[in-house]
């Protein structure tokens, strides 16, 4: 039977602590296909393993699949992710890979990323048949109407805005049970558009700060076994 790893237990322990209430909050760093880092904040929607396998846990996020970050991941999929819990004072560096899964109805390239080398969660879901877009269909459908309604937008996350004014008329809500024509077609874009962004960490590096002396630990995984080393803070 195999178990979650501790850094799993920790995060998880760590999000319970009652002042890290909505520290569901991570720093992505991806690199480019020129070699250059970028970073940005998004929300940790929940973790997942393959059936019977918490020891290969994968952390649920979501983006636009039109987004600059989704081009980065196809040139790079390693990926480096740091989330710091000020309630309990807990650091986590997670480095791994990331897949991508936009919608088959995606605008540009509708295509998955492939399963990096290594990537041995994402290789067991594969072989027990995993259905990643019912995956995104049910994480599209736990977001608010007004998140929905940025997967809204008619241009890409980062163009150019020409007008504020035409921003205004964009939709501000996309209501899960349409009224009209236009929240019918403006929940179709939103769910085109809507990608789920899949990370397998390899490595953790958890700085426990809320303790005296401060602890760091460094899991690393070997296979499918999770190896432990305490080092200086
Ligand atoms: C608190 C917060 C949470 C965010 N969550 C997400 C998210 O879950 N997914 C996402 O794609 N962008 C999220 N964003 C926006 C990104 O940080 C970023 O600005 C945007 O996605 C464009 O990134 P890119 O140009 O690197 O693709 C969030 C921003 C903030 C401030």
């Amino acid at each position: 039977m195999s178990v979650a790893p501790r850094w799993v237990e920790a995060i998880n322990k760590a999000l319970s602590h009652p002042d890290n209430k909505g520290k569901v909050i991570y720093q992505v760093a991806t690199v480019d296909a020129r070699n250059v880092p970028h970073v940005r904040s998004q929300v940790h929607r929940a973790f997942m393993h393959p059936e019977g396998r918490p020891d290969l846990p994968l952390l649920v996020t979501s983006t636009d699949a039109r987004s600059p970050k989704v081009a980065q991941v196809r040139a790079n999929q390693r990926v480096e992710l740091a989330w710091w819990m000020e309630g309990s004072q807990d650091q986590f560096r997670l480095s791994g890979f990331v897949r991508i899964f936009p919608s088959a109805s995606a605008p540009g390239d509708s295509s998955s990323t492939p399963i990096p080398a290594g990537a041995v969660a994402f290789k067991t879901l594969e072989e027990q048949g995993f259905d990643w877009d019912a995956k995104r269909v049910e994480v599209y459908n736990s977001m608010s109407p007004g998140m929905r309604a940025s997967w809204c937008s008619p241009h890409p996350p980062g163009s150019a805005l020409a007008s504020t004014d035409e921003q205004r008329s964009w939709p501000s809500k996309v209501p899960s049970e349409p009224e009209s024509e236009e929240d019918r077609k403006n929940a179709e874009t939103a769910q085109n558009n809507f990608a789920l962004m899949l990370f397998e960490p390899i490595e953790v590096d958890w700085a426990a700060l809320g303790v005296l002396p401060n602890r760091r630990t460094v899991f690393t995984r070997d296979g499918d076994k999770w190896n432990e080393q305490t080092v200086v803070p």
